[in-house]
């Protein structure tokens, strides 16, 4: 794995790494359906495969990760599941944020909080604020987010005068995003071909990458292999290139 690994990166074109990469993280129940295991069991290793794509996320020099954690449609599993995955989210933050230091990244929370409850929003809050004094990489992670929520969320913060100036361009201050750049490529794992309502005004004109690899087993090689497909892409936004 190491030779591989020095190979691919040295592959890489410096000069054209992506500066924000959203992932949709699917695979993890069938993961731990493979090993005739609990849903949540996926979940957790999941939450392990994380560090590594940060890893070489910093290493990269990237700018912004999004990381799709929990949508507004997730809600929809089984109680035991969506309260397993609140805690996941809690319990990952918590062991993690000593090593997010070290790595110097900011960590924030992109979605809803429409009907959350106030003590676990303090608390994911008050978590990610033990981050804020980084200056590198920008970890955004997606939680109880939806793209067309996002949508209506930002029209309903509008004033009249804000609508009439409103136009593409300045849309995407609206949004929770606002002041960052739009991913330029997002992967999926789990070979799903679809955006399931991830970042879908940001994703206009991103790249999309998707690999059967399910997330639990998606590893700083399977990252590499994204980074060097997405630089093989001719982006045209357009034009005619
Ligand atoms: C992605 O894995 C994690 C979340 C949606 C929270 P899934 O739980 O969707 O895994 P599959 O798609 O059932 O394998
Ligand atoms: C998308 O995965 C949401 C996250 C990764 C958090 P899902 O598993 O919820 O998507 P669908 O249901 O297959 O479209
Ligand atoms: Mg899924």
């Amino acid at each position: 794995m190491a030779k591989d690994y020095k190979q691919l990166i040295k592959n890489l074109d410096p000069a054209k790494i992506p500066q924000h990469i959203g992932i949709i993280m699917d695979g993890n129940g069938r993961w731990a359906k493979k090993r005739m295991q609990p849903r949540l069991f996926g979940h957790r290793a999941g939450a392990k495969a994380i560090r590594k794509v940060v890893e070489l996320g910093v290493e990269l020099k990237l700018k912004i990760i999004t990381f799709y954690a929990f949508s507004t449609e997730n809600w929809t599993r089984p109680a035991d599941e969506v309260n397993g995955l609140l805690k996941l989210l809690i319990e990952y933050l918590t062991d993690e944020i000593p090593e997010l230091n070290a790595q110097n990244i900011f960590v924030d929370f992109i979605g809803s909080e429409a009907g959350l409850d106030e003590d676990y929003l303090a608390t994911i809050h008050s978590l990610a604020a033990q981050t804020h004094q980084n200056t590198g990489m920008k970890v955004n992670i997606a939680f109880n987010y939806g793209g067309r929520l996002e949508i209506i969320e930002a029209i309903k913060k509008l004033k009249p005068d804000e609508i009439e100036k409103l136009n593409p361009d300045n849309f995407g201050d609206y949004l929770y995003t606002a002041g960052q750049p739009d991913p330029d490529l997002i992967i999926r794992t789990s070979g799903e071909y679809r955006l399931s309502n991830f970042l879908i005004w940001q994703a206009a004109y991103s790249e999309i990458y998707i690999t059967d690899t399910l997330w639990p087993d998606f590893d700083k090689i399977a990252f590499l292999n994204a980074l060097l497909d997405f630089q093989s892409r001719k982006r045209r936004f357009g034009g005619i290139g």
